[in-house]
């Protein structure tokens, strides 16, 4: 049976509920209610991934009028908007209320300094040769620019898997995951429901938010492009991670400390997986970023942690998707771009015509093994 609503009303920065049989009156905060809408303007019915980052838009949200029946809750906001939640998701995430971890004394956020933290172009970039590649000293600047700023572009590989592979072997093996080995991207909803798959912008994340141990390495190979857009957007989350920390430590503090819900629903698959925003090792140095709006599942933090969780998380949304922080990058056959995922995040423009891609995926710690094997770090 339904769960249903027995009484809800607009309250001072939120809408006051009660379920069932339940005595308890719960106070749901206005931000996370807009930010948690389950209608088909909020969140996609097939995936659920979600449509829209209200939580980056949000502050000043208030509900202005509310209605109740068959299990769901209407609302419509100050800001125009209408979202409706259904009243059992609700009442799992009342149950479910999250707290942070513990807090660490004298937290600073620590980077590698051999790491070229940055923000926007610095100029027109060079792409490495594919055939130069072939050879230990191409090789090694492939890797030294993987690991100081996070992504690398090589062109003049060929076309076909096999192409790719005799790359990406050269620094560890193809990951398989639910996508397979090698796999082939198109704008082809039918095949993978995800939102990587249409033909519309598509905003700044990391990949795999869903997966305990997110892939270190992506890597994309251009098989055909023609028509407009379809860019490539790259941001780096780490320096993106250095200025939120330096202009408001206590939202950087939050990312460090509260884990986020990613997911990934299609039919016969449900991953999930949780972890900061900013994970950090024994010392304090960061050492993944992990942002995915589209993937983030529904979370309700506990009373005192729901705005600053919700502030912390759209301040990062907002730093990343700046447009002066990001580098754009066109595509043509037989270029490659290795991105390193745990740091550098990133989209799509909008784009007509035919793109199609292999991609694969590598693991972390093979990239860390073929940077040491090949003398770019000793750490
Ligand atoms: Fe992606």
């Amino acid at each position: 049976m339904a769960t249903r609503i027995r009484y809800a009303e607009i309250v001072d920065r939120g809408v006051r509920i009660c379920f069932g049989s339940d005595e308890r009156l719960v106070d749901l905060p206005s931000r996370w209610l807009r930010d948690h809408g389950d209608d088909e303007a909020s969140t996609d019915p097939r995936t659920p991934q979600r449509k829209t980052a209200t939580v980056a838009t949000t502050a000043d949200v208030e509900p202005l009028e509310l209605a109740f029946g068959d299990g769901r809750l209407h609302l419509a906001w100050s800001d125009g908007a209408t979202t409706e939640h259904d009243a059992a998701l609700l009442a799992d995430r009342i149950e479910d209320r999250r707290g942070p971890r513990p807090e660490r004394d004298d937290l600073v956020i620590d980077f590698d300094p051999d790491l070229e933290l940055w923000a926007g172009p610095e100029g027109p970039f060079a792409p490495l040769d594919g055939g130069a590649v072939d050879e230990a000293e191409g090789l090694a600047e492939l890797l030294g620019q993987l690991h100081r700023r996070g992504w690398v572009v090589v062109d003049g590989v060929g076309e076909g898997a096999e192409a790719l592979t005799d790359l990406t072997n050269r620094i560890g093996y193809v990951r398989h995951t639910i996508f397979g080995g090698v796999w082939e991207l198109k704008a082809d909803a039918d095949e993978h429901l995800d939102s990587a798959y249409d033909t519309t912008e598509l905003g700044v994340h990391t990949d795999s938010t869903y997966s305990h141990d997110a892939p270190g390495v992506q890597v994309f190979c251009c098989q055909e492009r023609n028509g407009t857009g379809g860019d490539s957007v790259l941001v780096d989350g780490f320096a993106a991670a250095r200025d939120l920390a330096s202009a408001q430590p206590r939202l950087a503090d939050c990312l460090t400390r509260f884990d986020f819900v990613g997911r990934y629903i299609e039919p016969g698959v449900h991953l999930q997986a949780e972890r900061p925003p900013f994970r950090l090792d024994g010392s304090g140095r960061l050492l993944q970023v992990s942002f995915n709006n589209y993937d983030r599942a529904p979370m309700l933090p506990v009373d005192e942690w729901v705005e600053t969780v919700i502030e912390a998380y759209g301040a990062f949304n907002e730093l990343v998707s700046d447009p002066s922080r990001q580098i754009n990058l066109g595509w043509k056959p037989g270029r490659v771009m290795i991105i390193d995922n745990w740091r550098v995040l990133h989209g799509r423009t909008a784009f007509t015509g035919a793109r199609r891609f292999l991609g694969c995926y590598l693991n972390h710690e093979d990239l860390e093994s073929a940077l040491r094997v090949n003398g770019i770090t000793k750490r």
